[in-house]
């Protein structure tokens, strides 16, 4: 997202407040957030407060002397990489759908040919009022994206649909939008995360350690590098990525046949997940009682994915390998036993452990080079993953 400018429309939504820790985090990733408010926006959130988290000058009106720019709606039209509306009241919607133009913002968005991402945020009965649901759809047969709202507590106090999306989704729209473009365009990439859970009953499982963070961060990066991407992922508990394709599978099982299912067509497959190796060869049906439960657990191998589809046509495929010895030799060996591209190898067993943590380091054991890289946040190694993916990609 770094060095790349988003014009931040801001409307008057009492969800407005939560614009600014949306222009906040955008601003700590590097982008140069322009903010336009409406009117009714300026009365419930101060101007003060984006100019202060952006460092950038707050438009409002349209003909401000004070402006750097000559003509302001034309020129943040042509600076924005995207225009995001966020709050977007039905008034702004329904404006945007008959190319209504009558404040700063309608104007801007009006003029600008980047792509525009919405964010709409009102009361339950205005948002499934037949005039908003139309605007909507015309906006969406222009090309215009959406995120959310969400269904949960309003400011009235009822609950339904109509919440503003977590800035967690508008930052992924965000992403995704802004890297339509990107080193993996055109490509369609599947990603393994989590850690598979295998029944022993129904409240007990066999499990392992793995978050999904490393996973859902790769899917993540795939996405704003312009994939298409489906996300296969066993439980995890942490933020689900928008704009990918999520498939949720519990077992290694289930985890192989989503994996079929996804690979045909595909171009790259990134297995993060940590895949139960064994399962209990028989789960039971009720719950094990501590007097009758049996002391012993018979375990059967599952399946392994990466062996099953070794010979579905993928142009790149890229394993991980958990280990607590040998990482490099074990790394090479299943480099060449499962017929992969790359190998993410991970000391599982050091004091750095990377298992929960938003940190890790890796070796990257290719057929021709073995790399090691420094500690580093998730996202950042999924990006290096990703160079590597695209150079082979390449020469494919
Ligand atoms: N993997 C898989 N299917 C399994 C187990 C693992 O596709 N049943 C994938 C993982 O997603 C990972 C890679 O294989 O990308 C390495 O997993 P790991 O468990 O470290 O390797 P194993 O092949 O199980 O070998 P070992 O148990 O000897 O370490």
């Amino acid at each position: 997202m770094s060095q790349r400018n988003v014009v931040l429309g801001v409307t008057g939504s009492i969800a407005a407040y939560k614009a600014a820790d949306l222009a906040s985090r955008l601003t700590q990733a590097g982008v140069s957030v322009h903010t336009v408010m409406t009117e009714s926006a300026s009365k419930l959130v101060t101007p003060a407060t984006f100019r202060a988290l952006t460092g950038q000058p707050v438009a409002i009106e349209m003909f401000d002397l004070s402006s750097p720019f000559s003509i302001e709606h034309v020129s943040l039209a042509e600076i924005a990489d995207t225009l995001v509306i966020a709050p977007a009241t039905a008034n702004v919607i329904a404006k945007l759908a008959h190319g209504i133009a009558d404040d700063l913002l309608t104007c801007t968005a009006l003029a600008t040919r980047a792509p525009i991402l919405i964010a709409p945020a009102m009361h339950t009965a205005m948002w499934e009022n037949p005039a908003t649901l139309a605007n909507v759809e015309t906006l969406r047969e222009r090309g215009v994206a959406f995120a959310g709202p969400a269904v949960g507590r309003l400011a009235s106090g009822g609950h339904g649909a109509g919440r503003m999306a977590p800035v967690d989704d508008i930052l992924d729209e965000i992403g995704a939008l802004l890297g339509r473009h990107g080193s993996l365009a055109g490509r369609r990439v599947v990603v393994t995360a989590g850690g598979t859970r295998e029944a022993i009953d129904p409240v007990r499982f066999l499990g392992n350690r793995s978050s999904g963070k490393m996973g859902y961060a790769v899917a993540a990066a795939a996405r704003d590098r312009g994939a298409c991407v489906t996300l296969i992922s066993a439980p995890a508990t942490i933020h689900r990525p928008a704009g990918v394709h999520v498939v949720d599978v519990t077992t290694a099982d289930e985890m192989l046949a989503a994996v079929e299912q996804a690979l045909p067509g595909s171009d790259v497959l990134i297995m993060a997940a940590a895949v139960a190796d064994f399962a209990p060869a028989e789960a039971l049906s009720t719950k094990a009682k501590k007097g009758n439960a049996p002391l012993r657990i018979d375990l059967r191998r599952t399946p392994d994915i990466l062996q099953a589809v070794r010979d579905v046509p993928v142009k790149v495929k890229v394993g991980f390998a958990a280990e607590t010895e040998n990482l490099i030799a074990n790394a090479r060996d299943k480099l060449a036993r499962k017929n992969l591209d790359l190998v993410v190898a991970n000391d599982v067993g050091a004091r750095n452990s990377p298992f929960g943590s938003d940190m890790n380091e890796a070796v990257l054991v290719s057929r021709t080079d073995t790399t090691p890289t420094p500690r580093m946040p998730k996202r950042a190694l999924a990006d290096l993953i990703l160079d590597r993916v695209v150079a082979l990609l390449e020469n494919a």
